[in-house]
């Protein structure tokens, strides 16, 4: 039996479906170190024993060779019956060219939740090895100056539009605030500028502080994004969860991969009413591109997230404690956290455990 699998939103522990023999998966292996993480990601997963069909389809730079399209009809047809996703990066050129395919993505399937825990690797050595690191980002993945609104009004004078709504601040807060509950976690952060944006950051903390009221088991504090990616540095041990309008949850996603190891290991999530997309922090990275160099950690970690998500908990567990395995052993890791192995050494080494 073929099933789309559709179960969304941000539970991660949805009712088992029995008698499942494949789930049908959207896969866009991105560019860049793209299609190398997702080939090792997919090895890992299947290795799990759960049975996925991947449905493979181009975005990016070489759906654009391909096919002329950014992101060409058939990934939304596939995302559309799938409902879920696992997707590399894709390229956006700085300064012009394209938009970007992620916002476009993102603002098309209403995935408004980008979450990403970012925790510390047993056995990693980081300058932050001895503190007990494990924190979540969640990030507004459909507006605020991300949305890349911008015109020119007259030569030389150039505006960005920054939209923050009441209703998409509110789905990310009360979308923190669950996952607080229902993972029993103690604190909710929330991040802004509210004191130089005092509408539009100001609307967001409105909508957090409502939200918060909801949820009195939980300490809620709020920090201006300045003074947070100090404290994220000085003291990151302190930090639960962070709740983040979108640019701010771009940038601080980046500061908290490099407490942990770098991009190499962060995995996230994009997800939303209907569909779910998996994919990890990190970019392209042109310059180890096409190597076997790149670390597939942050993919397969995302695949751990999708696993979940789909209700194999089980093979989800297993697929987490085979790569802490490897890492805790200091065994076949790649260059970026310190070790000599390539993409897919590192990948044998997960399927072993
Ligand atoms: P990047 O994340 O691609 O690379 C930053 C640094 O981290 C580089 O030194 C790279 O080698 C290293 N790195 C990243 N992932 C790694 C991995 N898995 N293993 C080992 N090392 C890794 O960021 P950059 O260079 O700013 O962006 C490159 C392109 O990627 C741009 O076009 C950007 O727009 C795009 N991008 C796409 C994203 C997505 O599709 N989700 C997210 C972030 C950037």
């Amino acid at each position: 039996m073929r099933r789309s699998s559709a179960q969304c939103g941000i539970n991660f522990t949805p009712t088992p479906i029995i008698a499942v023999m494949a789930y049908l998966v959207t896969l866009i292996p991105g560019d860049g170190i793209g299609p190398e993480v997702a080939e090792a990601t997919v090895r890992a997963v299947d290795a799990t024993g759960v049975r996925i069909e991947w449905e493979r389809v181009d975005a990016g730079l070489r759906a654009l060779a391909d096919f002329g399209q950014l992101i060409p009809d058939d990934v939304f047809a596939s995302l559309e019956a799938t409902r879920v996703g696992l997707k590399g990066p894709t390229t956006t050129p700085i300064g012009g060219g394209h938009q970007s395919i992620n916002v476009a993505l993102r603002k098309k399937l209403g995935l408004y939740v980008n979450f990403r825990p970012v925790r510390i690797m047993p056995g990693l050595k980081t300058r932050f090895q001895d503190l007990p690191i494990d924190l979540a980002l969640f990030r507004e993945n459909t507006e605020d100056l991300y949305a890349g609104l911008e015109h020119e009004i007259v030569p030389g004078v150039v505006e960005s539009l920054k939209i923050i709504t009441r209703t998409a601040s509110t789905k990310i807060a009360r979308a923190t605030f669950e996952y607080a509950r229902r993972e029993g976690r103690a604190k909710v952060t929330a991040i802004h500028k509210a004191n130089i944006m005092k509408l539009s950051d100001g609307l967001f903390l409105t909508c957090c502080r409502e939200t918060a009221s909801q949820f009195p088991e939980i300490t809620y504090n709020e920090l201006i994004v300045d003074n947070a990616c100090m404290q994220l540095v000085m003291r990151p041990e302190t930090f639960d969860l962070l709740v983040l309008p979108n640019l701010y949850g771009d940038i601080i996603s980046d500061l908290a991969a490099g407490l942990v190891g770098g991009l190499g290991i962060v995995p996230g999530a994009n997800l939303g009413d209907h569909h779910a997309i998996f994919e990890a922090v990190h970019g392209t990275a042109p310059d180890i591109a096409g190597k076997g160099l790149a670390n597939p950690t942050a993919l397969m970690q995302s695949a751990v997230l999708m696993l979940a998500h789909l209700g194999e908990r089980e093979a989800s567990v297993r697929l987490q404690d085979a790569i802490e395995q490897v890492y805790t052993r200091h065994e076949s890791l790649t260059g970026d956290v310190g070790g000599k192995s390539t993409t897919d050494q590192f990948t044998d080494a997960v399927i072993r455990r």
